[in-house]
């Protein structure tokens, strides 16, 4: 299979560097073309997604993504946010798989990638205030709320729905979808939760949650807020989907730009997010739980100092190869 790697900014190319030397070490034919993307993309060449990393990425399947942002464009006309944003909606990946486990927690959040706030229309006024719109058609609910009922029937059967139905007009259309939705799928249990709680119970109660169903911008915050009350944005990885074309697998964090260069990122987002790769892209889910179980290992006897201990990436990521030939011998490959 062909993987396009995209390492970005910041932190980026450390967690990619890591990712690659997993990928290669695993029982899997994978050709890895890496591309210039973000920040370093606008450096090259000006914007962020250039053409022929959008092409690199349309043809691949799977697309592998460090991570974007640099503080020198803060105020800046071109960031490398909207390589991201761009590349999310070429490929059309709609439906963004943040899990978030850890003690007793086993959630996943099904993001809508694709809509809402980041893709409605912007801009300033002559008077001097400034507009964002969001913007939600009932197809582009509907698609996401089938992957959150189809993800729960194979797991908890349980879905929270989150929205803002007492205040906003697409949170009641949300709330309507998924409520017309539900019968379809009498094997998940379906219940709506508002944003402002729903970021509460995750704080007091995230062993309640089993998947979350939300659109754009709220699942961009509470999967901060999932991330958090698991173990912090070192561990948190993500799969963003289509229906058919290459997803894309990416931690849930940034670029970290106040440890970039030290070496000292904790890689185990991004190897976690190979391993959502081996399973939905590569159809080797059996790889997958090889690897989430040598990450699990590693992050016990090497964790990188976010989760107080002292190793680096490349020592974390070394504990992570160390666990996986362990498991192959341990097999008898
Ligand atoms: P961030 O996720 O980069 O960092 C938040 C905090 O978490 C920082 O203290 C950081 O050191 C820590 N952290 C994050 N990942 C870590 C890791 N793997 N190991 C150890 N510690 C880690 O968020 P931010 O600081 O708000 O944003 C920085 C830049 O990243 C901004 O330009 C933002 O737009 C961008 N960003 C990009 C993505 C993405 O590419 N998907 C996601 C979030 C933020
Ligand atoms: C994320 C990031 C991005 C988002 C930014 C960098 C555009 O925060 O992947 O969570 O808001 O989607
Ligand atoms: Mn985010």
């Amino acid at each position: 299979m062909r993987i396009v790697c995209l390492p970005g900014d910041g932190i980026g190319p450390e967690v990619t560097a890591a990712a690659v030397r997993v990928l290669e070490a695993l029982p899997l034919e994978v050709e890895l073309e890496e591309r210039s993307f973000g920040g370093a993309a606008i450096h090259a060449t000006g914007t962020p997604l250039p053409p022929e990393t959008l092409s690199a990425c349309l043809e691949a399947d799977a697309v592998l993504l460090g991570a974007v942002g640099l503080p020198e464009f803060d105020g800046a006309p071109v960031r490398p946010e909207q390589g991201l944003i761009g590349l999310r909606r070429e490929l059309d990946v709609y439906a963004n798989l943040r899990p978030a486990r850890g003690g007793d927690v086993d959630l996943v959040i099904v993001r809508e990638l694709v809509g809402g706030l980041y893709y409605g229309a912007r801009g300033r006024r002559e008077d001097g205030s400034a507009f964002d719109t969001c913007d939600y058609h009932p197809n582009q609910i509907e698609r996401l709320v089938r992957r959150g009922f189809e993800l729960a029937r194979t797991r908890g059967g349980r879905l929270t729905s989150v929205d803002k139905a007492n205040v906003l007009e697409t949170s009641r259309l949300w709330r309507e979808i998924a409520t017309a939705t539900a019968p379809q799928y009498p094997d998940v249990r379906l219940e709506h939760m508002l944003v402002d709680n729903a970021a509460m119970q995750l704080v007091l109660a995230p062993a309640r949650f089993d998947v979350i169903a939300t659109e754009n911008t709220f699942g961009d915050i509470l999967s901060d807020v999932a991330a958090g009350v698991t173990g912090g944005l070192g561990l948190a990885a993500s799969a963003s989907l289509g229906d058919a074309g290459p997803g894309i697998f990416e931690p849930v964090h940034g670029s970290a730009p106040d440890i970039a260069g030290r070496g000292i990122a904790n890689p185990a987002a991004m190897l976690r997010s190979v391993s959502l790769l081996l399973e939905h892209a590569a159809d080797r889910p059996e790889l997958a739980r090889a690897l989430d179980a040598a990450v699990d290992r590693a992050l016990e006897t090497a964790p990188t100092p976010d989760l107080g201990g002292s190793a680096t990436t490349a020592g974390f990521t070394d504990a992570v190869l160390d666990a996986l030939s362990v498991d192959a011998a341990a097999r008898g490959a």
